[in-house]
């Protein structure tokens, strides 16, 4: 763990057994021992504190570790509620603990704040595999058809789409707009998985979720066979044939919603570990069974880089975008929340 220098005096003896009761608390459940809690706490207890001195906020995916998310985040969600709260915050930082696409959507939904993303190498394989020339070439391609990306894209990208959408409203979107055509982009699986749900006819590009790409239909049939009642939950971003063996098929968000609500009891989430780590605490009388894989990018953040933004605001690690793609992306963005709320 990092060395932390204290901006205040060291916590007390008090201060720290009571950050590590709390710290037990939610996380005890997931097997982190008392001990490795009080190691813990002098640095969520340092965060807390910078993070009001500083007016800050840190907002986490949910598939961020569970050190994040119980011990300094003040909001958790999927990329739409995430880039909700990032809009309609009143903090003056936003720490984004989450991947890059997210912190620059947040810059882009409220400008006037400072973002952060504690590490650098927290990219995503279906953002980094699309440029803005690539939209142009598509969009010469195939002129008048409207272009719709994922919001896993850089600003660039947004800024030559006509409108973004996450896995929680990229359905509702596409049935909104006119006409038999759509350009999706970036996600090859998930643009089949469209077409299928909406019947329109889906021009794609060739990306994939290097986490959601590999989970497999046959292993899946073998957990079907093995917890019949279980409910199977599938990101949007999964190949077709995993798709198909779904009882429910969206984001993050849908899938936590489900569980929420569900009469059922036991559940397999075919999507990152973060997310039935999270559900797990939260929903005791719940059981998560089977698959779920680790994202890289996600994986990259730490209590250690999150305290070190916190700390010295350090400008390569605050996101700033040129005002003319701003304004553009923007409007992908805003129009996104237009038609998912209509
Ligand atoms: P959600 O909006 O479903 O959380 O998706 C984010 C993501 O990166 C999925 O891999
Ligand atoms: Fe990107 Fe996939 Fe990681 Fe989500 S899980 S951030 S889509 S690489």
């Amino acid at each position: 763990m990092a060395v932390i220098t204290f901006a205040r005096d060291m916590p007390s003896e008090k201060e720290i057994s009571s950050e590590a009761a709390r710290l037990h608390d939610k996380l005890g459940s997931l097997g982190w021992s008392l001990e490795v809690c009080r190691a813990y706490a002098p640095l969520t207890l340092e965060i807390n504190s910078l993070k009001k001195k500083r007016n800050a906020i840190v907002l986490a995916h949910s598939y961020q570790t569970p050190d994040i998310i119980w011990g300094v985040a003040d909001f958790v969600g999927d990329s739409y509620a995430l880039s909700d709260a990032a809009r309609k915050t009143d903090a003056k930082i936003i720490v984004f603990a989450g991947v890059r696409f997210m912190a620059e959507t947040a810059k882009l939904l409220n400008p006037k704040k400072r973002v952060f993303i504690p590490s650098l190498e927290a990219g995503c394989s279906l953002a980094d595999d699309i440029t803005a020339e690539d939209v142009r070439q598509l969009k010469r391609k195939h002129p008048g058809v409207p272009v719709v990306c994922y919001i896993n894209t850089s600003a660039d990208v947004k800024a030559e789409s006509d409108v973004c959408c996450t896995s929680s409203n990229a359905a509702k979107i596409i049935r909104a707009l006119p006409g038999r055509q759509i350009i999706f982009i970036p996600d090859e699986f998930m643009a089949k998985n469209l077409e299928k749900e909406t019947g329109k006819k889906i021009i794609s590009w060739h990306s994939r979720c290097v986490v959601h790409q590999d989970f497999d239909e046959r292993k899946l049939a073998a957990l079907r066979e093995a917890f019949p009642s279980a409910k199977i939950l599938v990101h949007s971003e999964c190949p077709p044939a995993v798709v198909q063996k779904a009882d429910l098929v969206g984001g993050t968000g849908d899938m936590e919603r489900f569980v929420k609500s569900s009469d059922a009891s036991s559940f397999v989430l075919v999507t990152e570990c973060g997310l039935s780590d999270r559900l797990r605490f939260e929903l005791p009388n719940k059981e998560f069974v089977g698959m779920c894989a680790l994202c890289p990018y996600m994986k990259k953040n730490s209590l250690a880089l999150i305290l070190e933004v916190l700390q010295g605001l350090p400008q390569e690690k605050e996101i700033a975008l040129p005002e003319e793609v701003a304004q553009r992306a923007r409007r992908a963005l805003e129009k996104m929340f237009g038609l998912s709320q209509s």
